[in-house]
C-alpha cells in the first residue's frame, strides 16, 4: 500500500512503521492517523509479521503531538469527534492488537505523540527523548487517552503534576518513572527494539495475543482475573500450545505455526 505520510517496513518477522512528517516534527493529523490505521491493520493480518516497531522520521522527534492547525477553530462538537474517532481509529486499535507494538521514542513524544506512544505495548527511548502532555497550555486536556494511560503507567499523582504543569521530562526520568523500559543513544535505538522483537518473536504469537488481551482487560472496567482464566483456557485449544509443550518434552527449540 502506497502512504504519504508514514513510511512502512518489513524485515522477516519485524514490520516497521516510521511516522514521516520531520518538517512538522511528525504531527499527527488525520491522514497521519488514518494511514497508521491502515498500516497497523495490514500488518496485523500479515502472518509473517510477529512484532510491530513505531518511531518518527529524523532526529528530532517521535511525534511533537496531534496537528494544532487543524483543530484550532474547532466547535464542541468537532472536538468531541475528534477525540472519539481518533481513540477509536488509532489509539484503542493500537492497544488491543494482538501483535505486539514496541514505540521507538527518537526524541519529542508530546501530546498525542506521547498519547501513542502509550497506546503501544512498550516503550524505548533515545537519550534525547523530551515527553509530556502540554495540552492545558493550549486550553484543552489529552483527548487520545493520556489522561487514562499516564496514571496507569506512572502513578495518579506524577500524572497531575505532569498534566497540570504541561512540563516536559527527560529521558532518564521516564525511565525512573517506568514510562520508557529502557533508554539508549538514538543510533541504537532501533537496533535494540529489534532484539527485543526478535525475543518476542520466538515466542507463541496466539499465547502472546491472548497476554495482552488479559493484560489489557484489567485496565478497562472489566474483570481482568476473569479475562485472564478465559484466556489461558482457550490457549490449551491452540496449536502453539501443543508445539511449545510437545517441544520441551523433547529437548528441542519450539518453532511456533501461530495458530
Ligand atoms: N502541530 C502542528 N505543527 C507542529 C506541532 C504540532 N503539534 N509541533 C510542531 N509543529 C511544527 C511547527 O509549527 C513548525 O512548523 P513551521 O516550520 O511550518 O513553522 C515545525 O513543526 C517545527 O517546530 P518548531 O516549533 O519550529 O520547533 P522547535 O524545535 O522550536 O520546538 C517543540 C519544538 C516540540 C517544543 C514545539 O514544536 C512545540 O511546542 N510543539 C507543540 C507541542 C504541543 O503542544 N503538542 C501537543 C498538541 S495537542
Amino acid at each position: 500500500m502506497n502512504y504519504d505520510t508514514i513510511l512502512v517496513e518489513e524485515k522477516k518477522a519485524i514490520g516497521t512503521i516510521t511516522i514521516n512528517r520531520p518538517k512538522k516534527l511528525n504531527a499527527l493529523n488525520r491522514q497521519t492517523i488514518q494511514e497508521l490505521h491502515d498500516a497497523f491493520e495490514a500488518l496485523e493480518t500479515n502472518k509473517a509479521i510477529k512484532v510491530i516497531i513505531l518511531t518518527g522520521s529524523g532526529e528530532k522527534a517521535f511525534v511533537a503531538g496531534a496537528d494544532i492547525s487543524e483543530f484550532a477553530d474547532f466547535t464542541v462538537e468537532e472536538g468531541g469527534k475528534l477525540a472519539a474517532e481518533g481513540q477509536k481509529l488509532l489509539f484503542d486499535f493500537v492497544e488491543n492488537l494482538k501483535t505486539p507494538v514496541i514505540a521507538a521514542i527518537n526524541g519529542f513524544a508530546l501530546g498525542g505523540g506521547l498519547e501513542l506512544a502509550m497506546a503501544c505495548h512498550f516503550r524505548i527511548a533515545s537519550d534525547n527523548a523530551r515527553v509530556g502532555l502540554p495540552e492545558v497550555s493550549l486550553g484543552v486536556i489529552p483527548g487520545y487517552g493520556g489522561t487514562q494511560r499516564l496514571p496507569q503507567l506512572i502513578g495518579k499523582g506524577r500524572a497531575m503534576e505532569l498534566i497540570m504543569t504541561a512540563s516536559m521530562i527527560d529521558a532518564e526520568r521516564a525511565l525512573n518513572y517506568g514510562l520508557v523500559n529502557h533508554v539508549t543513544s538514538q543510533e541504537n535505538l532501533v537496533s535494540l527494539c529489534e532484539d527485543l522483537a526478535n525475543k518476542i518473536s520466538k515466542n507463541s504469537p496466539v499465547a502472546i495475543g491472548y497476554a495482552i488481551k488479559a493484560v489489557n482487560a484489567g485496565f478497562k472496567n472489566t474483570d481482568g482475573y476473569s479475562a485472564e482464566i478465559k484466556a489461558f483456557g482457550k490457549c490449551f485449544g491452540t496449536s502453539d500450545f501443543k508445539e511449545g509443550t510437545t517441544a520441551f518434552l523433547n529437548k528441542r527449540t519450539a518453532d511456533f505455526p501461530g495458530e
